[in-house]
This record gives C-alpha cells, sequence and structure tokens, in this order.
C-alpha cells in the first residue's frame, strides 16, 4: 500500500497544503491554537456526524483529511465556507477546521486516513 511521507516544517502554521496520495487529495492543515481551541469546544451533539476535535487528530495541531467532499466527491476549498475549515463549491458544503460537516448537504465528516507521527517532524499516511 502507497504511503506518504510529509515534512511537517514545510507547512506553515495557519495553512493547508494539499497533497496527492493515492489518486486522490490529502489536506494537511497546520492548525493554529485559535482553531485548536475553537474546533475542540465544538458541542459534538450538535453536529450532523458526530465526532469529538480529539477522536480526528492525534496531535491537535495537525489535521490529516481526505480532500474528497462526502457529498458527491468534488474538492473542497481551504480556509473557506461559514466554519473556517473547508467550503465545497459544488453544491456548498462547509466543513469546520476539523474536517467536519457543519452546513450543506454532504452527509459525512472529511475522512482521516491512517497515520502516524514516526518522530518529531514527520507524518507518514498510509
Ligand atoms: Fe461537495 Fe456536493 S460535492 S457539496
Amino acid at each position: 500500500m502507497a504511503k506518504i511521507e510529509i515534512k511537517l516544517s514545510d507547512i506553515p502554521e495557519g495553512k493547508s497544503v494539499t497533497f496527492k496520495w493515492r489518486g486522490k487529495p490529502l489536506f494537511i492543515r497546520h492548525r493554529t491554537a485559535d482553531e485548536i481551541k475553537q474546533e475542540q469546544a465544538v458541542a459534538v451533539a450538535s453536529l450532523r456526524d458526530p465526532q469529538h476535535d480529539n477522536d480526528r487528530v492525534k496531535n491537535p495541531e495537525w489535521l490529516v483529511v481526505l480532500g474528497v467532499c462526502t457529498h458527491l466527491g468534488c474538492v473542497p476549498i481551504a480556509n473557506a465556507g461559514d466554519f473556517g475549515g473547508y467550503y465545497c463549491p459544488c453544491h456548498g458544503s462547509h466543513y469546520d477546521a476539523s474536517g467536519r460537516i457543519r452546513k450543506g448537504p454532504a452527509p459525512l465528516n472529511l475522512e482521516v486516513p491512517h497515520y502516524e507521527f514516526p518522530n518529531e517532524g514527520l507524518l507518514v499516511v498510509g
């Protein structure tokens, strides 16, 4: 199974960078302290696909999700939409900075692939 290695120092805080992995876009987001605080405070019961931020990230600074809208598969745009995370322009789905669906037709949160941090500064997805 193809893995991708990403050097985390290449991604500045506040940025979401798109990689290609197994033929799909992969978003790696270096979250700010404010984003982390905001996503951890969201009331899980209010969510369409209820998941706490802690269950979606291994390290709060890093969000790792597939860049595939769970509605019909378009690629969402980073740092856009009403919830500061991602916005899918195809039919207007808004995701937060945890990749959770917050508004629009998509039924599920952005998918979190298998990944690990084998050592400081390195992320391996796959
Ligand atoms: Fe993203 Fe429809 S494919 S909202």
